[in-house]
């Protein structure tokens, strides 16, 4: 079942999902976290920081990654995570997974990213963004979805949300990325799906509504038992009144 909760500005959410997630790790502090990157978790990230939630028993493995470029490289999720969460909690940096985009062998470092995942006992709490197009992770709308983690080529459209990472140079934004599969995102025990602005107002609405179709990967998750999507009010502007779906 899908729960919808909406608030009323992304300020609101971030720090209400922060919240839940501090408590959350005061109860099961060897939690495993699926992570996204991109503009809308920043603020979440920020606020985990500045509540102290406690990550120093915590796992957590990154959704995606641009193949091709290192994690040092600046425009690495890798950096992103670096800068907007890991530098302002206390997680262990041996528990921290992201995928390398650097690998010489990319299918072999998505078979051992599955068996990382795997034997950390799978993800406990998996956070998602959206894309405009209802892409999670690097799974992106196409006749077939991967159910594992896989080498992707990277649309035009995510190429270009993401030229910011490579100073605004879309020439110089990776045309390939690595990304968990489906299947290794459904299997999370609870997913929560932040979105915010009314650009993500339609992928919504047809996640929530929409028939399960690989066209809009995030119908995928109405499939899954647990999942919440935390909604600013612009967000949820093509829901109507109804809290729950
Ligand atoms: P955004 O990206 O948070 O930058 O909007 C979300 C996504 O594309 O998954």
């Amino acid at each position: 079942m899908l729960k919808v909760t909406v608030f009323k500005d992304e300020r609101t959410l971030a720090r209400a999902l922060a919240t839940q997630i501090a408590a959350t790790l005061n109860e099961t502090p060897d939690l495993v976290l699926g992570l996204p990157t991109g503009r809308t978790p920043v603020r979440l990230y920020h606020d985990l920081g500045t509540l102290h939630a406690d990550l120093s028993r915590a796992t957590t493995f990154n959704l995606d990654e641009f193949l091709g470029i290192g994690p040092d490289h600046p425009g690495s999720y890798r950096a992103f995570m670096a800068h907007h969460l890991f530098s302002r909690v206390n997680i262990a940096p041996e528990r921290i997974h992201v995928l390398n985009g650097a690998a010489p062998d990319p299918e072999g470092e998505c078979g051992r990213y599955e068996r990382a995942v795997a034997g950390a006992g799978g993800i406990g709490l998996q956070l998602l963004g959206i894309g405009t197009n209802g892409h999670i992770g690097f799974n992106e709308p196409a006749r077939e979805l991967a159910a594992r983690t896989h080498r992707v080529v990277l649309k035009e459209s995510t190429r270009r949300s993401n030229a910011a990472l490579f100073g605004g140079d879309l020439s110089l934004v990776p045309r390939e990325g690595l990304s968990m599969g489906m299947a290794t995102i459904l299997q999370a025990r609870r997913i929560v799906l932040m979105a915010t602005g009314k650009s993500k107002a339609r992928s919504v609405e047809l996640a929530v509504r929409g028939p399960i179709t690989t066209k809009l990967p995030a119908s995928f998750l109405q499939l899954h038992p647990a999942v919440e999507l935390m909604l600013d009010e612009a967000a949820a502007g093509l829901l109507g009144e109804h809290a729950t779906f």
